[in-house]
């Protein structure tokens, strides 16, 4: 029998929301060692570890991050951002970008610090990325997360894009279609 996770581990995990407006605080160098560490750990495909990490803590390159994609305005503002760049192509690649940027989002909620991503869907501005970084062409800079500390006192997002489907909508059991047994009482 497994020990069961701490509660309030769960109510982290729970709550991770996109963050998109920031305190004007840094975060501290530690804090983000912190979270590369976790990231560093995020499982792929055949352990290939297909990534490149840039860590931004230089509030002109995220300005200049922020100018690169259609929904990327919010980096303007992010205490650091952290660019996945990564090498090939294809669902694999793609899964395991996203489970590292999800790693880097829940650790950072972790330490009570806000996160967003920013995605440069278009290749001419992931080419832009890459020489405002420096990057080799190898390596595709798909997205950034933005961190920071979440000036709550701003709307995070737009309505809809907020919420969530039911369980209910999102989950059979057994057999497509099927809800959930009602629980032995
Ligand atoms: C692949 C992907 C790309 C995204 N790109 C952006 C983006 O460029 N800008 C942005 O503000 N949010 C972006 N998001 C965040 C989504 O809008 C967000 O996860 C969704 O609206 C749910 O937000 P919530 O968790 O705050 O409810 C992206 C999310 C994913 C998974």
């Amino acid at each position: 029998m497994t020990t069961p996770p701490e509660p309030d581990v769960l109510a982290t995990l729970r709550a991770l929301r996109q963050s998109r407006r920031f305190l004007p605080t840094p975060v501290a160098r530690e804090d983000l060692d912190r979270i590369l560490e976790v990231a560093r750990w995020t499982g792929s495909a055949k352990n290939t570890q297909p990534w490149h990490l840039v860590v931004v803590t230089d509030s002109a390159l995220n300005s200049g991050l922020a100018n690169l994609g259609a929904f990327t305005g919010f980096l303007d503002g992010v205490a650091a951002s952290i660019v996945v760049a990564v090498e090939g192509e294809g669902r694999s690649v793609a899964y395991d970008d996203g489970r590292l940027a999800e790693r880097v989002m829940l650790a950072a909620a972790g330490l009570g610090i806000g996160s967003g991503t920013a995605w440069f869907s278009n290749p001419a501005a992931r080419q832009q990325v890459r020489e405002l970084l420096g990057l080799p062409d190898h390596l595709e800079p798909w997205s950034a997360i933005g961190l920071g500390y979440t000036d709550t006192s701003e709307p995070q997002a737009t309505p809809q894009l907020s919420g969530r489907k039911p369980l209910e909508e999102m989950t059979s059991w057994n057999r497509y279609g099927r809800p959930a047994p009602t629980q032995p009482t």
